[in-house]
Parts: structure tokens; sequence; C-alpha cells
């Protein structure tokens, strides 16, 4: 039976000034940062996550979020998001007066233990007083679950490593459940094989799948994932994006990509595309390298 998808609004998530910038050799300077976020809030998205409340020593290239926070013009509606490792980043992050935290584990031991330090298990304790603080302050939690389809270590990830970690986010009260291919190697078929799990779970409208493009199959995979029913996805302005730990991974899927193919496609998404490649521009200004969005990369082109 095919549903109408076109009812259904997206619901976009840009994490380029976080995912983006985290995985730039040279640090952007604090204005920089901030007149990214801004350019952003003029795009449409439903939600920027604008930085990291983490150990500056792990990624010194977000160390001045508290900075970013109060620096950003908040437009109405937009959720201005941040993640947070621990409490000592939670409470960081509430002084900066963040909308939304996002917590993040993985459904790999090794990556886990090289991104926080942490054993799968030690990270979910270490989650519970930050979920329970973020309750108090009325705050949404999301749920970051790295390498649920490979990891750059262990290799192929079982659907069965996924589901434990899915569980154990949701008994700790996270409203959302963020299924992350970290390396960027998914296909759209692993994809649908770990939906048909991960949706027994739990219902389609607290899923985000957060792609990186590596092997060029993330828009197919975000498509894939907008046919099985899900309409929350993560991006990044231009394509930007990686993980430092995560050896070989490339940007996140561009915004400028995910929202051609899904408006062509006929969802609901009322993003301005325009204003994403002028988000993308401003940033790109002060990097030493291409933007890889084949959209972006268009738009060059012709102007
Ligand atoms: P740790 O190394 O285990 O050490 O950190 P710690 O907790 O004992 O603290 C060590 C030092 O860091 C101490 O300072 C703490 O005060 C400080 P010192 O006494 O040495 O001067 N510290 C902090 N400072 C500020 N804010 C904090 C904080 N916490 C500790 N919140 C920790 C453990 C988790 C904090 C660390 O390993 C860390 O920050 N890791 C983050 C790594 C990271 O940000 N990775 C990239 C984001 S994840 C990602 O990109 C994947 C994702 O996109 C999804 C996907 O694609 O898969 C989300
Ligand atoms: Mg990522």
């Amino acid at each position: 039976m095919r549903i109408n998808l076109a009812d259904k609004p997206i619901y976009l998530t840009e994490v380029g000034p976080r995912d983006g910038l985290q995985n730039e050799k040279e640090i952007i300077p604090t204005e920089v940062k901030v007149a990214f976020v801004n350019a952003l809030s003029r795009t449409g998205v439903s939600e920027i996550e604008a930085s990291s409340f983490v150990s500056p020593k792990k990624i010194p290239q977000l160390a001045d979020s508290s900075e970013v926070f109060q620096k950003i013009e908040r437009v109405p509606g937009i959720i201005y998001s941040a993640l947070v490792p621990n409490a000592q980043g939670f409470e960081r992050a509430l002084e900066a007066k963040v909308n939304k935290i996002a917590v993040f584990t993985a459904a790999s031991e090794t990556f886990n233990q090289k991104n926080i330090n942490a054993t799968i298990a030690e990270s979910i304790e270490r989650f519970k007083p930050v979920v329970a603080r973020a309750k108090q302050e009325k705050l949404p939690v999301r749920g970051y679950i790295s390498t649920c389809f490979h990891c750059p270590y262990e290799g192929k990830i079982a659907p069965s490593a996924v589901i434990p970690i899915v569980q154990q986010l949701l008994a700790l009260g996270v409203d959302e459940i963020v299924l992350s291919d970290t390396i960027g190697k998914a296909v759209p078929t692993e994809v649908r094989t770990l939906l048909d799990a991960v949706l027994k779970q739990l219902s389609q409208e607290r899923v985000t799948l957060h792609f990186h493009d590596t092997y060029g199959t993330g828009i197919a995979n975000v498509l894939a994932g907008w046919e099985y029913g899900i309409s929350r996805f993560d991006a990044s302005a231009g394509g930007l994006g990686g993980c430092p730990y995560a050896p070989g991974a490339s940007g996140n899927v561009a915004t400028e990509d995910v929202v051609y193919a899904l408006q062509n496609s006929g969802a609901k998404l009322s993003v301005d595309l325009n204003q994403v490649i002028a988000a993308s521009q401003r940033i790109a200004a002060h990097l030493q390298k291409p933007l890889p969005s084949r959209v972006y990369g268009v738009y060059r082109s012709k102007n």
C-alpha cells in the first residue's frame, strides 16, 4: 500500500555548526560561527545544533560554545540545541540557555571508548543524571547512537547491537533517537533493515536519521528513510562534517542536497534552498577547501 508521504511535514535539524565545524582543522573565529548560525536561522530549518558542551581538550574547535550561544540571534520557533556528554556539559549548556540537549553514545564499544572514553554501559550511567536534570528543566533530549551500521574499528554492526541501546535510552527518558551512520557507509537496504527492527520499539515520529555521505549513498538513505515514514533528518550546510574520532568519515549529507531531493520528490519541507546556499557561502569563505554539496556545486558553477 502506498501511503501519502507528502502529508507529513519534514523536520530538518541543521548540524553544520556542530558536526561540520568540529571536524575542521583550523579553529573558526566565534563571530564567523555566530554569523553562520544566524544565516541558518533564515533558511526555515526547524532546529539548529549550534555547538557542543564537550571537553575543549577533545574538541578545541568548539571550545567557544557558551559565547556562540550568547551571541546568536535566536529566531522564535527555532530550537537551538547542543551536544552534552556529561553533567559538567549539562550545567554549561543550561547556563547558555540551550533549548534542547543531545546525549551521545554508540553501538560499537571501540568507537565509544575513543569518542567519549566510556563503555556503552558507562555512558548510559553517565546520562542518567543528565537526562533527569534536563527533565527538571523541561528541556527535550535527543539520544544519538553512533556507528549504527558500520564502525571504523569493528566493521559491520548488526541491528541486534543497536536495539538494546535504543531501549536503554528510551528507559532513561530520551525523547528522540538519532540513528547515525557515523562513517557514511550504509546503503538503503541496511537502513530499511535497521528501521524494521527499531520501529518495533518506538514510533516513526521519535526517530531521526543522521547520515554521513562518505560512499555517496547519503541521499539514497534519506529517501529510503522517508519512504519508510521517517520525517526527521539531520543535514549539514554545504556537506561539512565528520567526527575526529571516526577516521575516514566524511561530511554529513548536505542540507542543500537533502532539500533538493525531498522537495522535488513531493515532500512537505519548507526550507529555502537559496538561503541554505547563502549560509554555506558564508562559511565557505572561511574554509580552505571546497564544499562537498552537489547542489551547492551546481550553484557555484552557474554564478
Ligand atoms: P574524559 O577524557 O573521560 O575525562 O572526558 P574527564 O571527564 O575526567 O575530564 C577530563 C577533563 O575534561 C577535565 O579537565 C574536565 O574538567 C574536562 P581537567 O581537570 O583535565 O582540566 N571536562 C569538561 N570540560 C568542559 N565541558 C565538559 C567536560 N567534561 C570534562 N563537558 C568526555 C569524557 C565525554 C567529556 C570527553 O571524552 C569528551 O568531551 N568527548 C567528546 C568527543 C566529541 O565531542 N566527539 C564528537 C561528537 S560525537 C559525533 O560527532 C557523532 C555524531 O555526529 C553522530 C554520528 O555521526 O555518529 C553525534
Ligand atoms: Mg555525525
